[in-house]
């Protein structure tokens, strides 16, 4: 019987680590299959060696051993300012903007196998040379494959809202991951957030305004009248209450980004009616 088809015993392993757990944190996604089928398993086989990086794992297979740093001048075979993505989702975000700025190095960070096989998908109809993906779970990838400072931007665009309140701490923006976050982006380099939960995005403004390493690109601005957050409240949009004296004075929102395209999921979302929050940051020294 070979070691792997022991199950580990979480009694008796040091180095057991439930799968669901980082550093004794519940992770931010739910499992889900990594099967793939028809257009995208044939373009997983003609793709995968050439731009999915395939780490050493620990025990999970979104997991990243110890010593799994990322060499970017040979994953990329040229140096360049790189661009993260985290969560890109089925790649159409992070595909549309690596077309359209051949000159920097785009990395997919995100755990659902079909999501980045339709990325490779993308990668050949637009004869993508500047995108390369990781399946695996963002806190690691950024603790232990990038190195210090390495980042000139990490988007995260629709992280998983977890809206029970139950779930919060499931939820990836929480402060030590702006810690990772911090770390692995350059000094004056930018972090860019969009979320379609009202209630996640005032969280993720709170541990910015908050974090040393980080500083408003917008202070103030889409406050009052303005603001995403005064419509959802006074509206009542997201199916609490309506709260026709709320004014969200602090603002602080960024305009939309350019290269935010509209994803599907985005779409879905407006769709329902929900309201779009972006932010963007930079990380002071
Ligand atoms: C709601 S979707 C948004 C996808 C895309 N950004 C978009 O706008 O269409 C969130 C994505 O984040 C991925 N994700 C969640 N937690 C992650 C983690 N810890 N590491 C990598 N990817 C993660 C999920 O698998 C999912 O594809």
């Amino acid at each position: 019987m070979s070691d792997s088809s022991v199950s580990p015993d979480p009694t008796t392993d040091p180095d057991y680590r439930d799968p669901e757990l980082y550093r004794n944190e519940p992770v931010s996604f739910v499992r889900r299959g990594n099967r793939l089928q028809g257009r995208r398993a044939k373009a997983w086989e003609r793709n995968a060696d050439r731009y999915i990086i395939e780490p050493d794992r620990k025990r999970a297979d979104t997991s990243v051993a110890e010593d799994q740093h990322l060499d970017l001048y040979s994953t990329f075979g040229r140096q360049a300012p790189l661009i993260v993505e985290i969560g890109t989702g089925l790649g159409e975000c992070i595909a549309n903007a690596a077309k359209e700025d051949p000159a920097s190095n785009y990395l997919a960070v995100e755990v659902y196998r079909p999501g980045l096989a339709q990325l490779m998908l993308k990668v050949e109809s637009f004869g993508l040379e500047n995108v390369r993906a990781i399946q695996a779970n963002a806190p690691e990838v950024l603790d232990v494959m990038l190195e210090e400072g390495s980042a000139d931007e990490i988007w995260i665009f629709f992280s998983d809202p977890w809206h029970k309140t139950r779930h919060h701490k499931r939820r990836l923006i929480k402060a030590g991951f702006l810690d990772k976050v911090a770390r692995a982006l350059k000094p004056g380099g930018t972090l860019r957030l969009a979320t379609d939960w009202s209630n996640y995005a005032e969280q993720m403004r709170e541990l910015l305004e908050s974090h040393e390493s980080f500083e408003n690109q917008y202070p103030g601005h889409l406050a009052g009248e303005e603001s995403n957050l005064t419509r959802v409240r006074r509206g009542g949009l997201e199916n609490h209450e309506k709260e026709p004296d709320f004014v969200d004075e602090t603002g602080g929102w960024a305009p939309r980004f350019d290269r935010r395209i509209l994803t599907s999921f985005e779409g879905k979302a407006l769709k329902a009616g929900r309201l779009v929050f972006d932010l963007a940051y930079t990380r002071i020294a």
